[in-house]
C-alpha cells in the first residue's frame, strides 16, 4: 500500500516535472524549437514579438508565442527594439470569458469545499494571465526609448523581463491544467481587471512601472502565498499545492528582477531607492500597503522594510 502511494506521488512529481519542462526552451526536442511564429519562422525583434504575445486572444497561441521568444532571444537571434512606429496594444487580447466584473462582485468562498478551491485557482489564474501581459508590456513599451533623452535599457534587463514572462506562462498554464483536473476551465468563473488597471498609469515611466508592478504588485504575492499554501496543504490537495511551491520559488526571482533595475534606475537618476519608491508609490498607487509582509522573502529578493514599511497602514 506505502509503495503504491509512493510511486503514485512520484508519477504526479514528475508529470508536474515534464509540464515545468515545456517551459525550459534549452531543454526542448528539436521540433519544438521550430515551431514557427504565426505565419513567419520567426520576428523581427524581441519587442515585435512581445507585441504579438499582448496581442495574441488566443491563450494557447499566447503561450506558444512567449515561448516561442523566450527560445529566440536567448539564442541571440533577436534584437531588442526598433520596429518603426510598432506600439503595444492599450489592453492585451484576451478571448472571450472570463467576463470581467468589479471586484466587489466576486464571490469569496471557503476553498474547503472543491468550488472554493476551484474559485481561488481561477482567481491565481486569471492573476498568471495578466502576468504574462504585463511582463510582454514592459518589453514592448520600454524596448526603445520613451523620450529623445532616455537611454535604452542593456540586453541583461531584458533577459530578466523574458525569463518572468515565460514562467508567468508556465504558472498560468500549470493552474490552467490543474482547474481542467478539477472539472472546470478557465473562464468559467468571472474576474476583475484590477492588475491591468493598477499598471496602466505608468506606461510612460519605466522607474515607475518596475515600482507599482514588480515591487508592489508581485511582492504581495509573496506576502499571500505562503497562507494560501498551508490552506491548500490542510484540506490535502498536494497537486495544487505543489504548483503553488513553483510559483513561490518564481516568484521571489520576479521581484528580484524589479529591485534589481528599479535601483539601477533610481542610481541613474541620483535617487536614493528608497526615497524615490515611496515618491512614485504615493504618486501611482491607490491605498496604503496591506501588512502583514512577509520580509524574508522580500529581504531575499532585495526589497528590504525601508521601502515599504513606511508605506503601509501601520507605518502611517
Ligand atoms: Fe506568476
Ligand atoms: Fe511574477
Amino acid at each position: 500500500m506505502q509503495q503504491r502511494i509512493t510511486s503514485q506521488s512520484e508519477s504526479k512529481q514528475s508529470a508536474l516535472a515534464s509540464a515545468e519542462q515545456l517551459f525550459k526552451p534549452e531543454e526542448w526536442p528539436e521540433h519544438l524549437r521550430q515551431l514557427p511564429i504565426g505565419q513567419k519562422k520567426s520576428v523581427g525583434s524581441l519587442k515585435e514579438g512581445a507585441i504579438a504575445a499582448l496581442r495574441a486572444e488566443n491563450l494557447d497561441r499566447k503561450i506558444e508565442i512567449t515561448r516561442q521568444i523566450a527560445f529566440q532571444w536567448r539564442s541571440g537571434v533577436l534584437g531588442v527594439g526598433g520596429v518603426v512606429g510598432a506600439r503595444p496594444p492599450d489592453r492585451p487580447g484576451r478571448p472571450a470569458k472570463p467576463k470581467l466584473v468589479p471586484p466587489r462582485n466576486l464571490k469569496k468562498r471557503s476553498i474547503r469545499s472543491q468550488r472554493g478551491r476551484i474559485a481561488l485557482l481561477h482567481a491565481i489564474a486569471h492573476i498568471e494571465l495578466n502576468a504574462i501581459d504585463l511582463a510582454w508590456d514592459i518589453v514592448a513599451r520600454f524596448a526603445d526609448p520613451v523620450t529623445k533623452t532616455d537611454y535604452r535599457m542593456p540586453r541583461s534587463f531584458f533577459d530578466g523581463w523574458v525569463r518572468v514572462a515565460l514562467e508567468e506562462s508556465k504558472h498560468f498554464s500549470l493552474l490552467r491544467q490543474r482547474l481542467v483536473q478539477l472539472g472546470s476551465h478557465y473562464g468559467a468563473l468571472d474576474a476583475h481587471d484590477g492588475l491591468w488597471e493598477a499598471a496602466q498609469a505608468t506606461g510612460h515611466d519605466l522607474t515607475a512601472r518596475l515600482a507599482i508592478v514588480p515591487l508592489i504588485l508581485e511582492a504581495r504575492g509573496l506576502d499571500i502565498t505562503p497562507s494560501l499554501l498551508r490552506q491548500i496543504e490542510a484540506v490535502d490537495d498536494p497537486e495544487s499545492a505543489a504548483i503553488f511551491h513553483i510559483i513561490y520559488r518564481d516568484e521571489m526571482g520576479h521581484v528580484a528582477v524589479g529591485a534589481k533595475w528599479f535601483r539601477y534606475l533610481c542610481l541613474r537618476q541620483g535617487l536614493e531607492p528608497s526615497a524615490g519608491f515611496q515618491t512614485l508609490v504615493r504618486k501611482y498607487f491607490r491605498g496604503p500597503l496591506k501588512p502583514p509582509f512577509n520580509d524574508f522573502a522580500r529581504c531575499r529578493a532585495g526589497l528590504t522594510p525601508g521601502f515599504y514599511r513606511a508605506l503601509s497602514s501601520a507605518g502611517r
